[in-house]
């Protein structure tokens, strides 16, 4: 039998925090802080990703940000629905989906996937066998089957089982602090000495 150890871990408040660095903030997240949390949370830039399933009414997509490759062997991924989300259910219950890496110029599609789900109209898409859309001229895609579904506080985590993917070169969509924006590695010297 596995015990689990119940600590109790007093939680600290803005009063016991060491000063911060310069130009920086510093604070316990809470109530009054979500503004502040988005924010250093949105710091992390990530690509730009858009889930597709077949769903009760018909193909549904969604743009998500929290994709994650986990796993190699066995294949698996993840990303993380919003369980306010109207799309939540039909997401979190989905037995077939994909997950599609945007290229740099797919900005316009990341925004119309951001407003609604139900709309593919002008997009260039196939029916995967599983009858799941899968739109064109993306970086990556990954058709999967739902592996696992667990909880994360006000999203849930779901874990993908990669099945077939597909991929081709290109620049990827970058999204960092609110914006959409690209990859440039040249901004990062690495001629420079330390
Ligand atoms: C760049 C970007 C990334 C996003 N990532 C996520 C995400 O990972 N999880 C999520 O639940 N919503 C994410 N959203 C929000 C959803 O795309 C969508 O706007 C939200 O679900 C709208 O609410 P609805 O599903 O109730 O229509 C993201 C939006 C944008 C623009």
């Amino acid at each position: 039998m596995t015990r689990q150890a119940t600590l109790k871990i007093p939680r600290p408040t803005d009063g016991d925090l060491a000063p911060p660095a310069a130009g920086a903030d510093r604070f316990v997240p809470g109530p009054g802080a979500h503004r502040r949390l988005r924010d250093a949370f949105g710091r992390f830039a990530t690509g730009v990703s858009i889930v597709t399933t077949n769903s009760a009414i018909g193909p549904l997509g969604m743009t998500a940000n929290s994709f994650s490759s986990l796993s190699m062997d066995p294949p698996l991924v993840l990303w993380a629905p919003a369980r306010k989300s109207r799309r939540f259910a039909a997401f979190t219950e989905a037995p077939h989906f994909a997950i599609h890496i945007l290229a740099h110029d797919q900005r316009a599609m990341a925004l119309h996937f951001a407003t609604q789900g139900h709309d593919f109209a002008g997009f260039d898409t196939v029916e995967s066998v599983t009858g799941v859309p899968l739109l064109a001229g993306c970086l990556s895609i990954f058709e999967c089957t739902l592996e696992a579904v667990h909880v994360g506080g006000d999203h849930a985590i779901v874990v993908g089982r990669v099945q077939v993917v597909q991929t081709a070169e290109g620049a990827p969509l970058v999204f960092g602090s609110g914006r959409f924006g690209g990859f440039d590695p040249h901004l990062v010297d690495t001629h420079r000495p330390r």
